[in-house]
């Protein structure tokens, strides 16, 4: 059966504070959105109009417009990088390891999947995650602005297949 996204979260005494998720498949993903997710969306949030430019959408008119336009893994990417993540922690859980131990359990499990190599998006302006994300090992990925989610936007990956165990972290 095949597996497509997984997901891990850190926990407190406060509760959940904290989660990493990760398609082992991007493109795999992608269809599952277009038949079992966006259909509903596009019909509960409507496009923005046509005419009103990009940089004048409120923050829900720009979400809606990545329901109705999202981003597609390019082949090169689809070929080389598969699988995909996402991470967030509330800020009473930030700098104190658990990005680094969420990153390497889910890099571990998509190894164990057979995944070859992981990729992500992060605002440049960041830097924080940036900078985690290099301390992790992860480099950044050339891409064109027709293939990144914003122009302030770094694409990075990092290959699994044959790498040494995932994790720079002391944790
Ligand atoms: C970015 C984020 C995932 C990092 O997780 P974290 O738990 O705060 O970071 P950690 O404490 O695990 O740091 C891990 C390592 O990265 C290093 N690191 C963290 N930020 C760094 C930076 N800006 N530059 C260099 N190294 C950095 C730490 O020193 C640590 O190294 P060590 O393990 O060798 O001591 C977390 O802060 C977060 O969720 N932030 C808010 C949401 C967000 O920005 N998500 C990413 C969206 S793309």
């Amino acid at each position: 059966m095949f597996e497509p996204s997984l997901a891990f979260v850190a926990e407190d005494t406060a509760g959940v504070g904290g989660y990493i998720v990760g398609a082992l498949d991007s493109r795999a993903f992608e269809e599952r959105l277009e038949s079992d997710w966006w259909p509903g969306l596009r019909a509960r949030y409507p496009e923005p109009p046509p005419g009103l430019p990009a940089q004048r959408r409120t923050p829900d008119q720009q979400l809606a417009s990545v329901i109705h336009h999202p981003l597609r893994t390019p082949d090169e990417l689809a070929r080389r990088y598969p699988s995909h993540l996402h991470i967030n922690l509330l800020p009473r859980l930030q700098a104190d390891g658990y990005g680094s131990q969420l990153t390497r359990t889910l890099i571990t499990a998509l190894r164990e999947r057979g995944s070859c190599g992981v990729h992500l998006y992060v605002t440049r302006s960041n830097r924080r995650a940036v900078g985690f994300y290099r301390h992790f090992g992860f480099t950044e990925l050339a891409a064109t602005e027709a293939k990144l989610p914003g122009p302030g936007a770094y694409r990075f990956g990092m290959t699994l297949a044959g790498a040494p165990s995932a994790g720079q972290g002391r944790r």
